[in-house]
């Protein structure tokens, strides 16, 4: 029987919250299925420890977690901690010093959950967003000079390199040739930006040449909202900066009915490096301690988890799980329910236990 080390960090706000769900759900799966174990070992990781040690992760944290299969992510911010100590404490090096460079954002309409766009239903609304994680806007280059003073300044630099473009390019052509529409988005802004979005182009228009069978187009990002909204059917995969990716991908999960069931993957396709999982979702201080977060997400993430694994069939079988649990109607308040977070756990372990 394959045994699978998995890390999970729970961090913070309703991250222990939705990671407890998760790892229910996981448990569920694993002895259902019986082909495999999850050894879990969870970290104590996030804002507490920062209050009490000065630092979100031990300094050997990276290198603990080679040891795992795969990292299984709640959420990292605090009120009282600024969000950039947070995300470059903690989320940030692991996604950039394991060179996760895909992220991967499954999102479509679930039976049950309503879009906020009228007349768009489940299957009208199937789309997988790929970022761009390793470099692009939030490479991390800039400084702040004369800090305070009148003539201060801050740059923040967009790093654009052949070889991060090329790879993301690739991965998300392979990607839409692997869906049954074949079709890719390039998203950019290379009318208004001449340098990194104009070699982003060419590099797409390159890497094309390589999946014939693939359809693509270009959009700017400003437009690509608009098309969103008006017409989702129109979409399937979608490639974009890691800032484009970043804000469309939010707006993708609110156009599927919420941040709540709104998943994410982060990849290294090469496999050097765990990947990890996690939720889109953040803290979310208004609903922490409520009981009410929807575990939608964290499932979905967890599938795609399984999926990294090669459990594919786990991964379906949970899918089918949480389908027919929002088709009955078990859902959170987010999305239009009263169900608690335990509940529409309960409802997916159950599915997922009956499931034949
Ligand atoms: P957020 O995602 O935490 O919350 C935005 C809104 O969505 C809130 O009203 C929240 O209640 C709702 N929401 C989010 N997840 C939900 C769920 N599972 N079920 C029901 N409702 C849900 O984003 P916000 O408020 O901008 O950020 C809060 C903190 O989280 C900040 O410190 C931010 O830096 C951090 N953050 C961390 C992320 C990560 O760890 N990957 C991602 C985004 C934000
Ligand atoms: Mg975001």
């Amino acid at each position: 029987m394959q045994t699978y080390r998995i890390a999970a960090i729970p961090a913070d706000g309703i991250g222990p919250e939705v990671i407890a769900a998760g790892l229910q759900a996981l448990d569920a799966l694993a002895r259902r299925d019986g082909g495999f174990t999850l050894d879990v070992t969870e970290f104590d990781w996030g804002s507490d420890r920062y209050k009490r040690t000065g630092a979100l992760m031990p300094e050997d944290g990276a290198e603990t977690l080679k040891a795992f299969d795969a990292i299984f992510f709640g959420a990292v911010g605090a009120p009282d901690v600024p969000d950039h100590v947070t995300l470059w404490g903690l989320r940030l090096p692991i996604c950039q010093g394991f060179d996760q460079y895909a992220n991967v954002r499954p999102t479509r309409i679930l039976p049950g959950i309503a879009s906020p766009l009228a007349g768009v239903g489940p299957g009208d609304l199937d789309w997988v967003i790929v970022r761009e994680n390793s470099e692009g806007e939030y490479s991390g280059i800039g400084g702040r000079a004369h800090r305070g003073l009148p003539e201060e300044v801050g740059t923040e630099v967009s790093i654009f390199t052949r070889t991060g473009v090329t790879r993301i390019m690739r991965y998300a052509f392979r990607l839409a040739q692997s869906r049954p529409r074949k079709l890719l988005t390039v998203v950019t802004k290379s009318n208004a930006q001449r340098f990194g979005m104009v070699m982003w182009d060419e590099i797409a228009a390159e890497v094309s040449q390589e999946f014939p069978d693939v359809t693509w187009d270009k959009m700017l990002v400003d437009a690509m909202t608009v098309r969103m909204v008006k017409n989702p059917r129109s979409l399937d995969t979608i490639v974009a900066t890691n800032l484009h990716a970043d804000i469309l991908s939010d707006l993708a999960g609110a156009l599927a009915g919420s941040l709540g069931v709104a998943p994410t993957a982060n990849i290294d396709p090469e496999r050097r490096y765990p990947s990890m999982f996690e939720p889109i979702h953040g803290s979310a201080f208004d609903i922490t301690g409520k009981g009410i977060a929807n575990p939608v997400a964290t499932f979905w993430t967890a599938a795609q988890m399984l999926e990294h694994l090669g459990e594919a069939a786990a991964a379906i079988r949970l899918m089918r799980a949480v389908e027919k649990v929002c088709a009955d109607g078990v859902l959170t308040p987010d999305v239009g329910g009263n169900a608690t977070t335990q509940q529409v756990t309960d409802a997916v372990c159950d599915a997922i236990r009956g499931d034949n």
